[in-house]
C-alpha cells in the first residue's frame, strides 16, 4: 500500500491506526533552526481533540505529543522530525460488531475488497484519528508561515440547512465558540441542530471556509501544480470531504464575465471573485476556499448493509462518534493547506517574501 506521504520539499508521512499504539508523523525537508514551540502545537492538536467541546463525541483522548527526533534543545535540526500520540482511549470491544460487516458511508467495503485485511478498530487506517497527525504537520507549518507573516484560518460557515451569509460573516466571532462559526447566533443555532440530531442517533454535514492571508504573488504553477490544484488534493485527502470550491467556486457558472473578472487599478484589484489565484498562481490576495464535509457515517440508526460474505443484513453502529465532522475538521483543512503554502514557499526565502 502506498501514498501515506504527502508533499514534495517538505514531506509528511502519518503512520498508525486509530486503536493501535500511536498514530504518529515524521517530517522531513524542514529547515534548520526554528525553535519548536511546543505550546503551539498541542493548543493546535487540543482543537482537533475528541471531547474537547460540548458537540463531539463523548470519547476522551489527551493527545498529548511525544518528540522522538529532529529537535534538538528545543530547534528543529532539520532532520525527520518525528512526534507520536499514544492512544489511551481506545474501547475495541465497542466495535466488534463492524469486523465483518460493512458500515453504509465508510471507508469498510472499498477497503477490505481492495486490500482484504483491515484493522476495524476505531475505523483502523480510515479513522478520522489519522488526522491528528497532519495537524501536528500543519501546527509546524504555520511556526514557518508565521514568521513570513501568512496567515491561514478556517471557519464552519454552514452545517446542515443553517448558513453564515457574507453579510452575517464576522471573522473574529469564529474563535468564540466551539464551531468555529463567524457568528455567534448561527453557531447557537447550529449547536442545538447538531444536539438534536445527536440524540435522534443521526448526523450532520456542513462546510468550512478557509483564508490564507498575507502570500506574495507568485507561488504555484500553471498547468499541474496550478495552486488551486494542490489545495484540492491536500484537502479532498481528508476523510469526509465532498466538495471544494474556490472564490466564487460553483456560483462562477452563474456569472457573467463582468461580474466575475476581478478589475485592477494601480493599487491592486478591486474585487476577490478568484479567490486569490490566477492562471494557478497566486495573486497576492487572499485565497478563499470551501470545502464541504458529509455527515458523519457513524449514526446510530439501524441501516441496511452486507457483511463480507455478502450476506443481507442490518447495523446499528455502537462507539462514540461525532455527529458532525465540521468543528474539529477546521483545524485539519488549516493544516493541510498551511502544508501546501509551506511547500510552495520553499521556492523562494521566507525571509524574501
Ligand atoms: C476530524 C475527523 C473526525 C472524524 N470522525 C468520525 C467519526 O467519529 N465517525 C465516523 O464514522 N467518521 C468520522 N470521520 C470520517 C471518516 O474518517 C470518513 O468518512 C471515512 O474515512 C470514509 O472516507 P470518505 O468519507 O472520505 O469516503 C471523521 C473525519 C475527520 C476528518
Amino acid at each position: 500500500m502506498g501514498h501515506n506521504s504527502f508533499g514534495d520539499k517538505v514531506t509528511i508521512t502519518t503512520f498508525g491506526e486509530s486503536h493501535g499504539a500511536a498514530v504518529g508523523l515524521i517530517m522531513d525537508g524542514l529547515q534548520p533552526g526554528l525553535p519548536l514551540d511546543l505550546d503551539f502545537i498541542q493548543k493546535e492538536m487540543d482543537r482537533r481533540r475528541p471531547g474537547g467541546n460540548s458537540l463531539g463525541t463523548p470519547r476522551k483522548e489527551d493527545d498529548k505529543i511525544e518528540i522522538l527526533s529532529g529537535v534538538y534543545e528545543g530547534i528543529i535540526t532539520g532532520t525527520p522530525l518525528t512526534i507520536i500520540v499514544e492512544n489511551t482511549n481506545q474501547k475495541s470491544k465497542d466495535y466488534s460488531n463492524i469486523s465483518e460487516v460493512f458500515r453504509p458511508g465508510h471507508a469498510d467495503f472499498t477497503y477490505t475488497h481492495k486490500y482484504g485485511i483491515r484493522d476495524p478498530r476505531g475505523g483502523g487506517r480510515s479513522s478520522g484519528r489519522e488526522t491528528l497527525a497532519r495537524v501536528a504537520a500543519g501546527a509546524i507549518s504555520k511556526l514557518y508561515l508565521n514568521r513570513a507573516n501568512i496567515i491561514c484560518e478556517a471557519a464552519t460557515i454552514q452545517i446542515g440547512n443553517i448558513k453564515v451569509s457574507q453579510s452575517e460573516c464576522n471573522w473574529d466571532e469564529r474563535t468564540s465558540n466551539e464551531l468555529y462559526c463567524p457568528n455567534n447566533a448561527k453557531a447557537e443555532e447550529m449547536r442545538n441542530l447538531i444536539n438534536d440530531l445527536r440524540e435522534k442517533g443521526d448526523s450532520i454535514g456542513g462546510i468550512i471556509e478557509c483564508r490564507i492571508k498575507g502570500l506574495p504573488v507568485g507561488l504555484g504553477d500553471p498547468v499541474f501544480d496550478k495552486v488551486e490544484a494542490l489545495l484540492a488534493h491536500a484537502i479532498m485527502s481528508i476523510g469526509a470531504t465532498k466538495g471544494f470550491e474556490i472564490g466564487e467556486g460553483f456560483n462562477a457558472a452563474t456569472l457573467t464575465g463582468s461580474q466575475n473578472n476581478d478589475e485592477i487599478n494601480s493599487e491592486g484589484f478591486i474585487t476577490n471573485h478568484a479567490g486569490g489565484t490566477l492562471g494557478g498562481i497566486t495573486s497576492g490576495q487572499d485565497i478563499i476556499f470551501r470545502v464541504a464535509f458529509k455527515p458523519t457515517p457513524s449514526i446510530s440508526l439501524s441501516q441496511k448493509t452486507i457483511d463480507k460474505n455478502n450476506n443481507n443484513t442490518e447495523i446499528t453502529i455502537k462507539g462514540r462518534h461525532d455527529p458532525c465532522i465540521c468543528p474539529r475538521a477546521v483545524v485539519v483543512v488549516e493544516a493541510m493547506s498551511s502544508i501546501v503554502i509551506l511547500n510552495l514557499m520553499k521556492e523562494i526565502s521566507l525571509e524574501d517574501k
